[in-house]
């Protein structure tokens, strides 16, 4: 079965990618949404390898809602 990519995301997830996700450490949304397609499964994890919420955390929530959503397609995917 397919692994989910970047071009098969809805657009509400995919929108503004190259637009910093977050603002304090230069994080692309791109780059958080790579980074849970490659497999993080917490905001922490997501944190941790690309260093967004590690400013004054403003940006977690917004990390948290594309963990969610993403991790919920890709459990649909696999029972596809
Ligand atoms: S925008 Fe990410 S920590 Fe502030």
């Amino acid at each position: 079965m397919p692994e989910l990519s970047l071009e098969s995301l809805p657009e509400t997830i995919t929108r503004n990618l190259s637009r910093n996700l977050c603002v304090c450490y230069d994080v692309p949304r791109q780059e958080v949404i790579e980074c849970i397609l490659q497999g993080a499964s917490t905001w922490e994890e997501v944190s941790d390898k690309t260093y967004a919420c590690q400013g004054s955390g403003c940006c977690e929530r917004q990390v948290k809602r594309l963990v969610e959503q993403i991790n919920e397609l890709k459990a649909q995917n696999s029972s596809d």
